[in-house]
């Protein structure tokens, strides 16, 4: 990087980078960022804010190789890399090596659209592993083949991305067909399309559905793009998506050893109005309990949104195959299946989550490249 020029104004470090003027370092901040305040072996800070003034006075900047020298009044000298000041520009966040951007997708995607990888490749190279997480993290979803006939097999791909998230459906669970179901999945019943555990604080973030057996009559998955149906509902029906996105609703599973509830909204957005979570999922939404008056809109806005889901331009419906494992961000995609029968074969589901925190994480991580 060529040596930009330095300028001190108003107590703050003014900086001109190659590609812009004037950014602006407050000296405050300087200091609470100087390298010296942060503990040399963990990198967390390690200065007391307090034990600073509110204003340190800065005296003097100068470049000294590839830093700032800064000298303050008490004494104090900074030596702040470049870099540093480069990648924190005030009011610029610093990139994120995570950061991808979705891909939202409609059924024209296609089922060969779906990215698919193989479990050797992903369990052999770090490289592959990326590509992977990374296309999954784009579209929200993925195939992974070539799984060995053992419930063990998936859940090792999903820890080549982090520890798996425990839920009260224990940390890996069965999606069969059983006799005293505490849930619509463990039925050979049809699911519509939802996400999983809407209930939950936090709900579950990429899930993982290995399948050991698909012998059944019916059965078959369904996927869709709730980030895509969300934002078609806004365009579409911008009240139905303003009420579904500020009004909270009860969730709530129960059974003989949990009653896990919350009250949200089914579309969460960030500050920026960006579309980052769905809830939705008829079969575990409690009862509603918004004003009456505002019922009948809320009603109306719900089954918007619940018909955009039944639609076929929306939805990709295959056979999953023993062998394979369908991965999804399971607050984005929603995900159904096909009612089965059970009388004429077996149908088995391995199942798994590990969260969004733990995957963008390990994203970073592979970002870093083999030197680390
Ligand atoms: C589930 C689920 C899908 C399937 O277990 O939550 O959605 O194909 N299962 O059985
Ligand atoms: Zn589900």
């Amino acid at each position: 990087m060529a040596a930009p020029r330095l300028d001190l104004r108003d107590n703050a470090l003014v900086v001109s980078f190659a590609d812009t003027d004037g950014v602006t370092y407050p000296a405050i901040w300087l200091r609470d960022n100087c390298p010296s305040a942060l503990h040399p072996d963990t990198h967390e800070r390690v200065l007391d804010l307090l034990s600073l003034a509110e204003a340190p006075r800065l005296d003097e900047a100068r470049i000294e190789g590839d830093a700032v020298l800064l000298s303050y009044a008490d004494g104090h000298v900074s030596r702040m890399p470049l870099a540093l000041l480069d990648a924190h520009r005030p009011g610029r966040p610093a990139t994120d090596p995570a950061a991808i951007v979705p891909e939202l997708w409609r059924a024209d995607l296609g089922v060969s659209g779906i990215p698919r990888f193989a479990a050797e490749a992903v369990m052999d190279s770090d490289a592959e592993l990326e590509a992977w997480m990374r296309e999954t993290a784009r579209f929200g979803l993925s195939i992974i083949d070539g799984l060995a006939d053992s419930a063990d097999a998936g859940m090792a791909v999903a820890q080549r991305i982090g520890f798996l998230r425990r839920t009260n459906f224990g940390q890996e669970f069965e999606v069969i067909s059983v006799p005293k179901p505490n849930n619509l999945a463990y039925t050979a019943i049809a699911l519509p399309l939802h996400t999983d555990l809407p209930n939950q604080e936090v709900p579950p973030g990429f899930q993982f559905l290995h399948c050991l057996a698909n012998a059944a009559k019916g059965g078959e998955s369904i996927f869709a793009d709730g980030f895509m149906i969300a934002e078609d509902l806004r365009s579409l029906d911008p009240a139905a998506f303003e009420l579904l996105s500020t009004v909270p609703i009860p969730f709530r599973f129960h059974d003989e050893d949990y009653d896990i509830r919350v009250r949200e909204p089914v579309i969460i957005r960030d500050r920026a109005g960006a579309v980052t979570e769905l809830r939705y999922n008829a079969h575990i939404a409690g009862v509603f309990d918004m004003p009456a008056e505002v019922m009948p809109e809320y009603y109306r806005a719900y089954r918007a949104l619940m018909t955009l889901t039944r639609d076929a331009r929306y939805r990709l419906t295959f056979m999953l195959q023993p062998g394979e494992m369908v991965v999804f961000d399971n607050r984005r995609a929603l995900h159904g299946r096909e009612a089965f029968d059970p009388a004429t074969g077996y149908r088995h589901l391995h199942g798994c989550y590990v969260d969004r925190g733990e995957f963008l994480s390990r994203l970073r991580i592979l970002a870093r490249g083999p030197a680390g």
